[in-house]
């Protein structure tokens, strides 16, 4: 057996914070608090449902992840945000139209008491949104540091012992990483000189490192995967982690793929094509929000499939992904999926899966293991980035590797870190583990 890091307990609260108070982490919220009072059960959320092999298989060791490693109790945790529009996240809630009022009345006052602050927020990045709550200062240095100033009051206020940021704010426009981007110097400067390449959501996320509050990015959007951050989370030691909520359509394709990978089933095309009628739909309706969706959800084929090293099975596939926003629908998503795959001999065959899933219901108790599991790793001594999360992610972060997005070996991954993390030995399921 290894050596088990050494993790400062879980002691004393910890603050949840969320640039972005809308259908997602309003659900996230609604969620917790619900759970704290018994009224609804974690569902989706490994920190609070799912257990971890031990040993041996024939040892029987199989408890809890929550009783292995030290995670912040639902108890202890205090959520705050960030958004140019939702005033509190009971408005939040209700505008989103996730959660049925039922589950809302219960836990009305302690949701109407999570206030947003108000953001940092550019209508360049994200044309069709109209903020009302929005900041102001000299330039974006001066922004960053309202947002400092911010973390600081909310840990003050709330008796926060640690705190973890949670992007759940708009998919920006898309953008490429540039100059200003490639060390903390260049970032500062460009902070000072309104750089039009800096987006607010990497104004959130130094805020964030510079706070020693590890960053998980939930939207698909430049932020945390930039040189300049990488180097500002290695020099003040905190964790960060994305990017892209890996929920829906992405999640099925994660599933099904690899499954015909194993059993070397060819595929010529994927049509993948989504109907929402939520903010988020709103906001992908723009050609310039929508290519930055597109891009992280257009990666994860190639890399499971590996067209390089199976030319014959995958080297032709069209993959095509489409959203189009549909008013009526809401957050009930709609995605069909055609699949056209082919086996033995050449023989075509096709898959149709229609999921009519709740993105914001995927979402939240991925909110939830990020933030236990990002704080988690910062008591364990960990910092930059933490690839053993790519397990929640549509487009990992992965430094020089390539990504992974196989959901299998994802899952291992995540288990074996932890069970190295507390000196176990990973789980390889050779023929005598
Ligand atoms: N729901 C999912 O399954 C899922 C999956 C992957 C990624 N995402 C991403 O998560 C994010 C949140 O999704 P949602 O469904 O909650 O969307 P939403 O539109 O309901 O909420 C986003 C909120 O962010 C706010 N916002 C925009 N810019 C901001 C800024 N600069 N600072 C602070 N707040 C800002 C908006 O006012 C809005 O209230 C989106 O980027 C979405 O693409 C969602």
């Amino acid at each position: 057996m290894s050596e088990p890091l050494k993790i400062a307990p879980a002691d004393g609260r910890l603050g949840i914070l969320t640039p972005g108070m809308g259908a997602v982490a309003s659900t996230a919220y609604a969620g917790v608090i619900a759970v704290r009072q018994g009224l609804a059960a974690p569902i989706g959320s490994l920190t609070q449902m799912a257990h971890i092999r031990l040993g041996r298989r024939d040892e029987g060791r199989n408890p809890m992840i929550k009783d292995l490693v030290p995670l912040a109790s639902l108890d202890d945790v205090v959520f705050g945000g960030w958004d140019p529009i939702s005033p509190n996240a009971l408005e939040a809630a209700r505008t989103a139209g996730v959660l049925d009022e039922r589950d809302i009345a219960p836990i009305s006052a302690e949701l109407e008491g999570v206030v947003a602050m108000p953001a940092v927020f550019d209508q360049r990045w994200v044309k069709r949104l109209e903020g009302v709550r929005v900041k102001t200062g000299d330039n974006k240095f001066d922004l960053a540091q309202q947002l400092i100033a911010d973390i600081e009051r909310f840990r003050t206020e709330n008796s926060c012992d640690r705190m973890v940021m949670v992007w759940c704010g708009s998919t920006e426009a898309y953008q490429e990483p540039s100059a200003v981007h490639e060390s903390i110097g260049t970032f500062e400067e460009g902070m000072r000189n309104d750089d039009e390449n800096i987006a607010p959501s990497q104004l959130y996320a130094y805020a964030a490192l510079m706070s020693g509050v590890p960053f998980a990015n939930g939207a698909p959007n430049l932020s945390a995967d930039l040189p300049c951050m990488a180097q500002l989370a290695e020099r003040e030691g905190v964790p960060y982690t994305g990017k892209d909520f890996k929920t829906g359509q992405t999640l099925m394709k994660t599933i099904l793929a690899p499954g015909f990978k194993a059993r070397m089933l060819g595929m010529r095309g994927w049509y993948s094509t989504n109907i929402l009628g939520n903010r988020d739909g709103e906001v992908l309706d723009d050609p310039e929000n929508f290519k930055t969706k597109e891009v992280s959800k257009l990666g994860v084929l190639d890399t499971i499939l590996q067209p390089e090293v199976y030319p014959e099975l995958y080297g032709h596939i069209d993959h095509v992904v489409r959203i189009n926003y549909y008013p009526p629908r809401g957050d009930n998503k709609e995605g069909w999926d055609a699949i056209d795959i082919f086996g033995w001999m050449g023989y075509p065959m096709q898959i149709k899966v229609d999921f009519l899933c709740r993105d914001s219901i995927l979402a939240a108790p991925i909110v939830l293991d990020l933030a236990l599991f990002l704080d988690l790793a910062q008591r364990a001594g960990q910092s930059g980035n933490q690839e053993w999360l790519s397990f929640y992610w549509k487009s990992p972060h992965a430094g020089a590797n390539p990504p992974e997005h196989d959901i299998f070996i994802q899952q291992t991954k995540l288990k074996n870190t932890l069970r190295e993390w507390m000196g176990e030995e990973p789980v390889t399921h050779s023929e005598a583990g």
